[in-house]
C-alpha cells in the first residue's frame, strides 16, 4: 500500500486565529505549499479540518471517553469526503445538518490505525463523529490510585505525539494541519481536568470543564489530563500543577520559570500563547516532557531537589517557538522540530547560569550523539544517521534519536561558529516571526537560511549535514573544560587515589554524569564499592545521575546497586531511562532473565509508549 499523499496547503492553514501582531504571517508567503504526510490518511486539500469542538466524558471505571468531535471544515469546490485518523475508535454515528450520514472505516495499518471517509458535499460547514475509546488506546494511561505519588485518586493523562492524537479523537492527524479547538470536558467529582488549552485551573463541584485554544495548534498537541492536583503560581503568566503531596517539591525546582520565559523571549521574539504552565505527572509519564501548548506535560524525575535538571523546562519551553509555532511539516523533518529546540534550550540556560554550564550540555549531548552514530551504523542503520528521515511505512517513533535532537543541535551550533551569534539570532528570530503558525520543511528550511546567507555572502554546506549519514568531517565539536577536570579526577582514581580523597566540592550533576558515564569497563568492584561508600550513588535523588550509575552498576555487576535498580524500573515510566537499563542488562544471559522478571512486574506501570519499545526489545510477548 502506498502511503504517500500528496496534499497542498495554501493561506487557508493560517487564516488562523492568531495574534493580532501576527500580519506577517496572514499576509506573508502565499504560495501553496506541497505537504507529503506518510503518516496520516488525511486529504485536506479536499476537506480542511480549522476548528474541532470536543465534548467528552472520562470514565474511569471502564476506562473509556465517550465523546463528540464536531468538525468545522474549509472544502474545496468539488469535495466529496472528509478523511480522519482513527486508530481503535469504535464510531457510534457521524452526524451532519442534524442526519446521520454515511462513513467508512478503511483497513486496519499497525501503526496509522484507520481511515474514517464521511460522505460530505462542498457545502458541508461541520461534521459531528460520536465515538468511544477503546480499552487499549494508545495515547491513553489510566493509572489506579496506586500508581500516583498521592495514592488517592486515579488519573489519566494523554500522550498524542508522533501519531496517537488519533487513537482519542477522530481528526486530521498530521503535523501540518492547524486548528482551533475547546472543548467541554466531564469527570468524576473532586478531580481536576487539564488541557492543553486556556484551563480552569481549580476543581469545581460539577466535574464539568471547559477549555479554549484560540491559536490554531496541530493535532500531536491535544491533551488532556485528569487526576486530583493542586496549582501554584509561579509568576505573572506561569505556575504549576502536580498532585498535592509534590506541589511545593514542583513549585520550588521550577522557581525560575518565569525568568527563563524572559530569557526566551529576549532571544527569539515574544511569547504567543499566553500563559507557560507546568504539569508534573505521576512517574510512569513515558517522557521527560512534552511541550503541549500553555501547558507542558513533565516527568516527576526531574524533581531533585536541587534545580539541576531545569534544561528540560527550558527545552519544553523552547518548543513554544521551535516545533509549536513552527512545525515539523511530517515527521521525516522532526530534526526542525527536536535540533532548533536543543539548540535554543541550550541558549536560555547559558543566559540563565551561564557559558560554562550549558557548555557541559554541550558536550553531554555530543558525546551521546557520537555513541548512538556509533551503535545505529553497526546495526546496519546508517540511513537513519542522517537529519531529513525517511521513516515511510515505518512507526515515527524510530526518528526518535539523538540524531534529530543532537546532530540537529550540533548544525546549528556549527552554523552559529562560522556566522556569528549574532547574525544567526537575526536570522533566528525572522524565521520564527516570518514562519509562525505555519508549518515547515526541511527544503523550505534551506531555501530561507540560504536566502539570507546570500545576502551575508556566507557559504555552508547545510546539504552534507542534512543528507548525508554521521557527523561532517571538519564539525566543530564543544570541549567542556570542566568535563576535562572530571576525566583527571576519574584518571586519577583508576591510578589508586582513594574516592574520598578527590575534588568534588563544587560538582554539579551534570559533572557528576559525566563521571559515571566515564566509568572505564576495568573498574574493579571494590574500587564501585570505594565510589558508592564515597558519593551515594545507588541512593542517588538525581534521576540521570542514578541511571548513568545503574547502567554501570549492570556491566560491572555491583550487585549492592540491584535492589534500586528493581525499584526504580518498577516505579519509572520514562522510556529514555528504561531503554538503556534494560539494553545493558539484556546483554548477559543472568541479566536477561533478571530484565523479564522485573519487566513482569513493572510494566503494568508503563505508558504504551514505553512497552511498545520494551516489548520488542526483550522479546516480551504480551498476550
Ligand atoms: N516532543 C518531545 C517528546 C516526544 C518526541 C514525544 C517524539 C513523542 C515523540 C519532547 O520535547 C522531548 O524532547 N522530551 C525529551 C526532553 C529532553 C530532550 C530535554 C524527553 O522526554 O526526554
Ligand atoms: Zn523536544
Amino acid at each position: 500500500m502506498n502511503r504517500t499523499r500528496y496534499f497542498f496547503i495554501g493561506l487557508l492553514l493560517c487564516s488562523c486565529q492568531a495574534n493580532e501582531s501576527n500580519k506577517e504571517v496572514q499576509t506573508g508567503n502565499i504560495e501553496p505549499m506541497i505537504l507529503d504526510d506518510p503518516h496520516s490518511f488525511a486529504k485536506p486539500s479536499e476537506s480542511l479540518v480549522t476548528h474541532l469542538d470536543w465534548r467528552a466524558t472520562v470514565d474511569f471505571e471502564t476506562k473509556i471517553i465517550s465523546g463528540t468531535a464536531i468538525l468545522s471544515l474549509q472544502n474545496s469546490k468539488d469535495a466529496s469526503q472528509l478523511i480522519l485518523d482513527t486508530k481503535l475508535l469504535s464510531i457510534e454515528s457521524v452526524i451532519i445538518g442534524g442526519e446521520p450520514v454515511e462513513y467508512n472505516l478503511g483497513e486496519i495499518d499497525e501503526y496509522l490505525g484507520q481511515s474514517l471517509s464521511i460522505k460530505i458535499t462542498p457545502q458541508t460547514k461541520n461534521v459531528s463523529v460520536h465515538y468511544k475509546t477503546s480499552k487499549d488506546a494508545e495515547a491513553l494511561q489510566w493509572l489506579a490510585p496506586s500508581q500516583t505519588a498521592d495514592k488517592e485518586s486515579p488519573f489519566l493523562f494523554t500522550q498524542s505525539q508522533a501519531i496517537l492524537a488519533r487513537s482519542w479523537v477522530p481528526i486530521q492527524d498530521s503535523p501540518g494541519i492547524r486548528f482551533t479547538y475547546n472543548a467541554e470536558v466531564t469527570v468524576p467529582q473532586g478531580l481536576l481536568a487539564l488541557m492543553s488549552a486556556e484551563n480552569p485551573a481549580t476543581v469545581n463541584e460539577s466535574g464539568v470543564y471547559n477549555f479554549e485554544m484560540k491559536q490554531p495548534i496541530p493535532a500531536y498537541l491535544l491533551a488532556l489530563s485528569v487526576g486530583q492536583l493542586e496549582f501554584k503560581s509561579l509568576g505573572v503568566r506561569s505556575g504549576v500543577h502536580a498532585e498535592p503531596t509534590v506541589i511545593n517539591a514542583a513549585a520550588y525546582e521550577f522557581e525560575d520559570l518565569e525568568v527563563m520565559i524572559k530569557a526566551a523571549e529576549n532571544l527569539y521574539g515574544p511569547y504567543r500563547w499566553d500563559r507557560y504552565d507546568l504539569l508534573v505527572l505521576p512517574p510512569s509519564f513515558p517522557f521527560g516532557g512534552m511541550e503541549n501548548p500553555r501547558l507542558t506535560f513533565a516527568t516527576p524525575t526531574i524533581l531533585a531537589g536541587d534545580r539541576s535538571l531545569v534544561s528540560l523546562v527550558a527545552h519544553e519551553l523552547a518548543h513554544s517557538w521551535s516545533g509549536n509555532l513552527v512545525t515539523n511539516a511530517n515527521w521525516n523533518d522532526f530534526w526542525l522540530n527536536e535540533g532548533f529546540t536543543v539548540y535554543f534550550e541550550q541558549r536560555i540556560m547559558e543566559t540563565l547560569y551561564g557559558r560554562d554550564y550549558s557548555e557541559m550540555l554541550a558536550a553531554l549531548s555530543v558525546q551521546g550523539l557520537k555513541e548512538d552514530i556509533e551503535t545505529m551504523i553497526k546495526a546496519g542503520n546508517s540511513n537513519d544517521t542522517k537529519l531529513k528521515l525517511d521513516l515511510e511505512n515505518r512507526n515515527p517513533d524510530d526518528g526518535v534519536t539523538s540524531i534529530a535532537y543532537d546532530k540537529g543541535y550540533l548544525l546549528l551550533r556549527n552554523i552559529e561558529e562560522k556566522l556569528g551569534r549574532e547574525k544567526f539570532d537575526a536570522f533566528l528570530k525572522g524565521y520564527f516571526e516570518k514562519n509562525a503558525f505555519r508549518v515547515m520543511t526541511t527544503e523550505q528550511f534551506i531555501v530561507q537560511f540560504e536566502q539570507y546567507a546570500h545576502e551575508e555572502d556566507f557559504l555552508f554546506d547545510l546539504n552534507q549535514w542534512i543528507y548525508d549519514p554521521g557527523i561532517p568531517k571538519g564539525a566543530s565539536l564543544p570541549i567542556s573544560d570542566r568535563f576535562l577536570q572530571i576525566d583527571n579526577a576519574l584518571q586519577a582514581f583508576m591510578n589508586g587515589a582513594k574516592a574520598g580523597t578527590l575534588e568534588v566540592k563544587d560538582w554539579t550533576s551534570h559533572e557528576w554524569l559525566h563521571f559515571v558515564r566515564a566509568i572505564p569497563a576495568n573498574m574493579s568492584f571494590k574500587q564501585m564499592e570505594d565510589l558508592d561508600n564515597a558519593f551515594s550513588f545507588t541512593v542517588s535523588g538525581n534521576s540521570e545521575v542514578l541511571t548513568g550509575w545503574l547502567i554501570q552498576a549492570v556491566s560491572h555487576q555491583y550487585t549492592p546497586a540491584y535492589e534500586r535498580l528493581e525499584k526504580f524500573l518498577i516505579n519509572t515510566g520514562r522510556r529514555k531511562f528504561l531503554s538503556p537499563i534494560y539494553g545493558e542488562l539484556i546483554k548477559s544471559e543472568s541479566g536477561k532473565e533478571m530484565a523479564l522478571n522485573i519487566y513482569k512486574k513493572a510494566r503494568p506501570n508503563y505508558h504504551f509508549v514505553a512497552t511498545n519499545t520494551l516489548d520488542e526489545m526483550l522479546g516480551f510477548q504480551s498476550n
